[in-house]
């Protein structure tokens, strides 16, 4: 390939290179210099990334806990600004077409100002005022011309931060031993029982989908489950004569719960209300709770939910219906679900949990 001329890309990428990637995973991950992911991943656990000094990326995204927030059904922001929605883990985020539960985001390097800037998550009022910011902290400066060959601006932070995403795969899981390298023991015959269901009386891979040679689980599309339908009814309140409000439940702290129309929220097609993005099902024992809005706790929620044909919303998908899975069967499936947590997170989460940040 060829190096010069591709300017910043040339910096970034080791071209020619490619991630050794877990078996079960899509190959050719591209990779970053070390030295650029080194920066993202400091920058990713620097709570000065946020207005008040007090929240950073790696606070709402957990390592240990598949980099999502296995104690908040719905995120928590600065000064205890509820969010809406879930945060997922990000595990192989690498390879999603498009990002958040709506899929308003179709790159990586972009998104991060998503969570920067809204004031219920690290509450910056503007790109100009992060960039500032980081102009004058420790060594970053330095960083960054040592990585890129150039200053913090939009496209470095992002490109670090997003360096530091695609780093973050996990793979090689009992699943993708037994089905991909065919080795027997890799997986109990409860498990095994649990894909049979899986993939026919359940049908569950009509959207989460796998292939014969890697699996993300997901079709990349957007369907309505029903999940979180009506725990989040809005009602209207009588206050005082003529005084009315509407409330929402309190799911999360420091506020009421909005209302959430999903993909309707990109589109603006009513038909897209309450249609989520399919989640990929890898490294589910690390990420629960389960849902866009964390509504489910456990695997075994999420099974009975789907055995129930999922919740109540006009628009539901039609290929959501009862399947009158027996308890065992139920069991299996969770089986295989938990199957599907790959090897290796221990060393991802030991490097983050070492990554030493300046301080405030
Ligand atoms: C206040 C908690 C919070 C903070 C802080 C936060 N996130 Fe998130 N993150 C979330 C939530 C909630 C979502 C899902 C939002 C949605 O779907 O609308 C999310 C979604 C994402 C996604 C998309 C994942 C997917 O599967 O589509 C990425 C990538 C991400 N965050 C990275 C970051 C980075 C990088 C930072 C720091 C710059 C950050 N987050 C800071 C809560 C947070
Ligand atoms: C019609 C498409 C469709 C089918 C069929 C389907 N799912 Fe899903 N699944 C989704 C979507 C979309 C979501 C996200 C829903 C939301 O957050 O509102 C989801 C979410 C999940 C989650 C939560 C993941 C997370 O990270 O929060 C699990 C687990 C899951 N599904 C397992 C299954 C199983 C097991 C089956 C079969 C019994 C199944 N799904 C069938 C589309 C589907």
């Amino acid at each position: 390939m060829v190096k010069g001329g591709l300017g910043l890309l040339a910096g970034l990428w080791c071209l020619g290179a490619v991630a050794q990637v877990p078996l079960g995973l899509p190959p050719s991950q591209p990779v970053a210099t070390e030295e650029v992911v080194a920066l993202g991943r400091t920058l990713f656990f620097d709570r000065r990334l946020s207005v008040n000094a007090t929240l950073s990326c790696g606070n709402c995204h957990v390592a240990a806990m598949g980099f999502s927030h296995r104690e908040m059904a719905t995120s928590v922001g600065i000064e205890g600004r509820a969010g809406r929605r879930n945060a997922p883990g990000l595990f192989n985020v690498a390879y999603l077409p498009a990002l958040f539960w709506d899929g308003r985001s179709a790159d990586l390097e972009a998104q991060i100002w998503s969570p920067l800037l809204a004031d219920n998550e690290m509450g910056n009022s503007s790109r100009a005022q992060v960039l500032a910011r980081l102009a004058t902290l420790d060594d970053y400066p330095q960083r960054f011309e040592r990585a890129f060959g150039r200053g913090i601006d939009e496209q470095t932070l992002g490109q670090a931060l997003a360096a530091y995403l695609r780093s973050l795969l996990l793979g090689n899981s009992p699943f993708d031993r037994w089905f991909y390298r065919q080795e027997q023991d890799a997986l109990s015959a409860k498990a095994r029982a649990g894909y049979r269901v899986f993939v026919t009386r359940a049908g569950c891979h009509r959207c989460h989908q796998l292939g014969l040679e890697w699996a993300l689980f997901t079709d990349h599309r957007y369907h309505n489950t029903g999940a979180g339908a009506g725990a989040r009814a809005q009602q209207r309140v009588q206050l005082a004569p003529g005084l009315a409000t509407t409330v929402g439940d309190l799911a999360s702290v420091g506020g009421a719960a909005e209302a959430d129309d999903g993909r309707a929220e990109v589109t603006g097609l009513a038909s897209d209300v309450g249609r989520f993005r399919t989640p990929s099902l890898r490294n589910l024992t690390l990420t629960a709770p389960y849902m866009h809005d964390g509504s489910l706790a456990t695997l075994e929620a999420v099974v009975a939910f789907y055995n129930r044909g999922g919740g109540a919303h006009p628009n539901k998908d039609p290929l959501l219906v009862p399947l009158n899975l027996s308890t065992e069967e139920q069991a299996q499936l969770v089986a295989f679900l938990e199957s599907l947590t790959g090897r290796g997170a221990e060393a991802l989460v030991a490097e983050a949990e070492a990554t030493a940040v300046g301080n405030p």
